[in-house]
């Protein structure tokens, strides 16, 4: 529980622009201008995909992540890349100048600063609307909200009520002026300091930056988007010199594969609208003591769970007394079925001790009478696989036939998971 302090002031200033006597007027659909949406390009084509094509002007974006993910790091380089344009304004909360322009400095090399990037460190948001009025920069980024106060409002920084209010004027500001406004905030963990999930409705796109700490892959996803496509990603890697966009992930995700080991499979996930292919493996041990146990790293735990019943009792393969691992490989979080018979087959891969087909990718949700069922964006999944080189994929049946499958791949349609499975791994001598 948190304690708010009902504020008089804001609310009523708000209700005056809102209200009745506001300068609101009704047009009609056709007056109304701008049917053409502008876009500020982003350089790193990673970052533009996740924003829906660029920036937005008059946009307000949150950028939401663990501490220590790298949100600062790449909003500070893709600030220096639009600050060969534009003035851009780096307002951090956390950080010093120094602190910062070190990063800078890094980043691009002492002789590549550019000109129009400006840094302030400060917390009071009356200041930072005073900067912002006096170097009227195109873009204004502020590093976290979380750090930011007004200081009319008595709760502390980070409180809920602060970090709410002060995101609100922000998007005024974002929307009268047509400054572009990208918020910074930690996800966190503790109750008591006001989250990214808090701001989510008062902006307009909602960005996740994500990643194990100790892998070097960060997934930029965006989870709102009023003015692009939800569930884009992005894929970036944390090097020396900061975020280095990641452009063929599924060949990156895919090179350390070894062909030909029992317990791997190759799924083929969507992501927003990008085909990925990821390595899915899976490990049975004959449990040694008491329960056997499921692990569950970049699937749904229910989903294991599920997939590991439906491999007991409809295939014949008896994980009762086996313990499972499954994992995806490259740190990303699958959340769709269609990887339900990539799972299902490295586990049963790896219970058989019978590696699967180097050459082949597995698409299909599985049903819980061990039946395949299709799934969306065949097509555009088929296609990545031939591209990348896969020669086979098992797919669940065709009940309505549509276009004809892409060239280049065979595509063995079945019905059920233990055909599927018959399909996918090796032969045995
Ligand atoms: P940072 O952007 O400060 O994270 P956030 O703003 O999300 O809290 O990133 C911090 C981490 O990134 C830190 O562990 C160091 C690492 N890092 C690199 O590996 N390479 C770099 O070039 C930079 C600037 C940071
Ligand atoms: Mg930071």
């Amino acid at each position: 529980m948190v304690e708010e302090v009902v504020q008089e002031t804001p609310t009523k200033a708000v209700s005056k622009v809102r209200g009745v006597s506001g300068s609101s007027q009704v047009k009609h659909l056709a007056e109304i201008e701008g049917q053409k949406e502008e876009r500020v390009p982003v350089e790193m084509e990673e970052f533009a995909r996740v924003l829906g094509g660029g920036i937005v002007p008059g946009s307000i974006v949150l950028i939401g992540g663990d501490p220590g993910i790298g949100k600062s790091t790449l909003t500070l380089q893709m600030a220096m890349q639009l600050a060969e344009k534009s003035t851009i304004l780096y307002v951090s909360g956390e950080e010093s100048e120094r602190q910062i322009k070190m990063r800078a400095v890094r980043l691009a090399g002492e002789e590549k600063l550019p000109n129009n990037l400006l840094l302030v460190t400060e917390t009071n948001l009356g200041v930072i609307f005073e900067h912002i009025a006096q170097v009227k920069p195109s873009l204004v980024i502020v590093d976290s909200i979380q750090t930011v106060t007004l200081p009319e409002m008595e709760s502390a920084a980070g409180s809920i009520s602060q970090v709410r209010e002060s995101a609100a004027k922000l998007r005024e500001l974002a929307k009268l002026t047509g400054i572009t406004v990208f918020l910074i905030g930690h996800v966190t963990k503790e109750g008591t300091i006001a989250g990214p999930r808090v701001l989510e409705h008062i902006v307009d796109t909602v960005l996740y930056l994500e990643g194990e700490h100790f892998q070097s892959y960060r997934l930029l996803r965006s989870v709102k988007n009023r003015y692009g496509a939800t569930s884009e990603v992005g894929v970036f890697e944390m090097q020396e010199r900061g975020m280095v966009e990641v452009r063929n992930p599924s060949e990156v995700f895919l090179a350390e594969r070894m062909i030909n080991a029992p317990g791997s499979a190759i799924a083929v996930t969507m992501e927003g609208t990008r085909p990925l292919l990821v390595e899915i493996q899976g490990l049975t041990t004959p449990t040694s003591f008491g329960n056997p146990r499921r692990t569950a790293n970049g699937i749904d735990i229910s989903r294991l769970l599920i997939l590991a019943a439906v491999l007991t009792r409809r295939i014949g393969v008896n994980l009762s007394n086996q313990d499972v691992i499954s994992n995806v490989v490259s740190g990303l979080r699958i959340e769709e079925p269609a990887a339900d018979l990539a799972v299902a087959t490295a586990i049963s891969s790896s219970y058989k001790d019978i590696p699967v087909r180097a050459d082949t990718v597995l698409i299909g949700e599985v049903g819980l009478s061990g039946e395949l069922r299709m799934v969306g964006q065949m097509q555009t999944r088929l296609r990545e696989a031939a591209k990348l080189g896969f020669k086979r994929a098992v797919v669940p049946k065709r009940l309505r036939k549509s276009e004809p499958w892409p060239e280049g791949i065979e595509v063995v349609e079945v019905r059920s998971l233990k055909e599927a499975i018959q399909e996918a791994l090796l032969p045995v001598k």
